[in-house]
């Protein structure tokens, strides 16, 4: 049957959950995004049809440095293996042409097949491999933390440019996967992200893309690691949220082991696939 793809209406928020429960049972998180998902002007919020069924959801979204950013991808278990996926990716490769975007990128689960095997049929390529961390604020009693404060768009590029290469290219804020370069260090900045401890000298990325009352996250940290991590907890505690996650490069042990001897817990490999638009589809 013919699949049309088109953007889709507020209106729609409850079949296009309903499509993305059945497809990731108990993880679901559109509901909470809707918001800021549906008002996108830029990114649609993109509807897969089979006749009048809702078969399949994808989100559209521009990131600040003009990267194509996939997200959301869920198809129908009863409607997968037809097409659907495809026609998704489709419809995101000419919505980036028609914007001029060069660079388009997804993540996905280290050990998802099926989602990366769609991505390089569309000619992403893995790009990096991460682990997320989590650690529970339940019980815990917030500790004393240094002071943190905002920095301004050229102190924040002049602190992160020199921490790309440690976190392999990209700050993971959400699972959303954003390359480490001066255009997303600026956004950061604008949006208060970019932090600096001038007691320590330590430096982070925290904050959230959405999803703010299921987590904080530390997207970047360097310096005196446990203060960053000592901040995050703080502010975690006072915000109410059950968690802080922070991830790290899958090769990095050392940044990694001080999550753990924190009493971060790992919760899952990821992997960021990026491939140009000129070379997709
Ligand atoms: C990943 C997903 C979106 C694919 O959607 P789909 O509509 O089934 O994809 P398509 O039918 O267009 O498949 C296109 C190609 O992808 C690959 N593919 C899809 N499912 C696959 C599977 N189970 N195993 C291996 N390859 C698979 C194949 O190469 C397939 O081409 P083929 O059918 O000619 O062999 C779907 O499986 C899904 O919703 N999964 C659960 C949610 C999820 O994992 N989302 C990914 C982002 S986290």
């Amino acid at each position: 049957m013919e699949i049309t793809v088109r953007r889709l209406r507020p209106s729609e928020l409850e079949e296009a959950v309903r499509v993305e429960e059945s497809a990731i049972k108990g993880f679901g998180y559109l509901r909470d995004t809707a918001e800021l998902f549906f008002s996108d002007s830029v990114g649609a919020m993109l509807g897969a049809f089979t006749g009048e069924e809702l078969v399949g959801i994808a989100k559209y979204t521009v990131l600040p440095d003009r990267t194509a950013w996939l997200e959301t991808l869920r198809v129908a278990p009863e409607h997968q293996r037809q097409g659907v996926g495809t026609r998704l990716y489709e419809e995101f490769v000419s919505l980036s042409r028609a914007l001029g975007i060069e660079t388009a990128a997804m993540y996905t689960g280290l050990r998802n097949v099926p989602s990366a095997t769609l991505a390089r049929k569309f000619g992403l390529d893995t790009a990096g491999k991460y682990r997320e961390f989590q650690l529970s604020l339940d019980g815990v009693t917030p500790p004393e933390a240094e002071t943190f404060e905002p920095v301004g768009e050229a102190e924040a590029c002049a602190l992160l440019a020199p921490l790309a290469e440690r976190y392999e290219g990209y700050a993971v804020l959400n699972r959303t996967f954003m390359r480490m370069n001066d255009d997303v260090f600026r956004a950061f900045a604008r949006e208060g992200k970019v932090l600096v401890s001038r007691e320590s000298g330590s430096v982070m990325v925290f904050g959230n893309r959405f999803l703010e009352r299921r987590s904080v996250q530390i997207a970047v940290m360097a310096g005196g690691l446990r203060a960053c991590m000592d901040y995050a907890v703080k502010i975690g505690s006072e915000r109410g949220v059950p968690q802080v996650v922070a991830t790290a490069p899958l090769d990095d042990e050392a940044l990694q082991s001080a999550l753990e001897s924190y009493g971060f817990r790992a919760a899952g490999d990821l992997q960021v696939m990026s491939g140009k638009i000129a070379r997709v589809g």
